[in-house]
């Protein structure tokens, strides 16, 4: 089976494509088959961050109908990417079947991947909430600042009432250390759950890094460096990701249909 794993947050910016691409990166690294999924439509730049530019994209599956398999670019041994784009319009206002069409398709690789980390737009509009609630698992990435707290926590009820969406990994981004991370973790956690029938499960946190920036403008990822701390953080997430616990909503899923 595949594990498929949406990355989420309230408010943008905060790290969910250095998160998304180091993850999938690291669970490579570790043996696992992986394949990940640009779907932040609006601006995927997923391709950036890995540093590759892939000839296709998913506007080639929606709008050329070319198999999903055949728009995958390979990373390396264990990592294929899907790329969404560039601000492709048709891909931003997709209709609801069509989003369907997509989750569906993923059926046509069912076997090939152990998992699939699929970086979406900030948010809580619809296709946000709709791969986020097909997908088997959920990270959602918070910063150390209100407007982060407050959107995180509408994406949190959002998810929850409209999908039923009750179990979300949640991951600290530019902490100054990983006290200061739980700390605020705890307290986000305590005010969610007390008004919402929700489980948040810390994952861990990736503290604020001069190195994960420069990764990010020489287009280089930082896991292809083994010698630096900061892929211990990645290493965390991946191990504390298998304790995640699944969402069971009834909507249809990546590979389960
Ligand atoms: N732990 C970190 N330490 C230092 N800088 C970071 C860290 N994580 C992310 N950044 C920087 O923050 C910026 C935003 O990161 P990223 O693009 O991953 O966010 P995002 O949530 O995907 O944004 P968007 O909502 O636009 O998709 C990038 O310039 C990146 O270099
Ligand atoms: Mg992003």
């Amino acid at each position: 089976m595949t594990e498929s794993i949406a990355v989420s947050s309230g408010k943008g910016g905060v790290g969910k494509t250095t998160i998304a691409v180091n993850v999938a990166l690291t669970l490579a690294k570790n043996g696992n088959k992986t394949l990940l999924l640009d779907a932040d439509l609006g601006m995927a730049n997923a391709h950036l961050v890995l540093g590759v530019n892939p000839e296709k994209t998913l506007d080639d599956f929606i709008n050329k109908k070319t198999p999903i398999s055949k728009i995958s670019y390979k990373i390396n041994k264990n990592l294929d990417f899907i790329s969404g784009g560039s601000a492709v319009h048709s891909l931003l206002n997709l209709e609801n079947t069509e989003r369907y069409n997509i989750i569906k398709s993923f059926n046509e690789i069912k076997k090939t991947y152990d998992y699939m980390i699929i970086d979406i737009g900030a948010g809580a509009d619809t296709s946000s909430i709709s791969f986020m609630s097909a997908a088997n698992k959920i990270i959602t990435v918070l910063v150390s600042e209100p407007t982060s707290f407050a959107d995180a926590y509408s994406l949190v009820k959002a998810s929850y009432l409209d999908e039923r969406l009750d179990n979300f990994g949640i991951v600290w981004n530019m902490s100054n250390n990983d006290f200061q991370a739980k700390n605020h973790f705890e307290k986000f956690s305590s005010i969610s759950t007390k008004f919402l029938d929700i489980k948040l499960t810390y994952l861990g946190c990736v503290n604020n890094s001069k190195l994960i920036r420069q990764s990010i403008l020489s287009r280089k990822p930082i896991i292809d460096n083994q010698n630096i701390k900061e892929t211990v953080y990645f290493e965390t997430i991946c191990k504390n990701l298998k304790n995640l616990k699944s969402n069971k909503n009834k909507n249809i899923k990546f590979f389960e249909n």
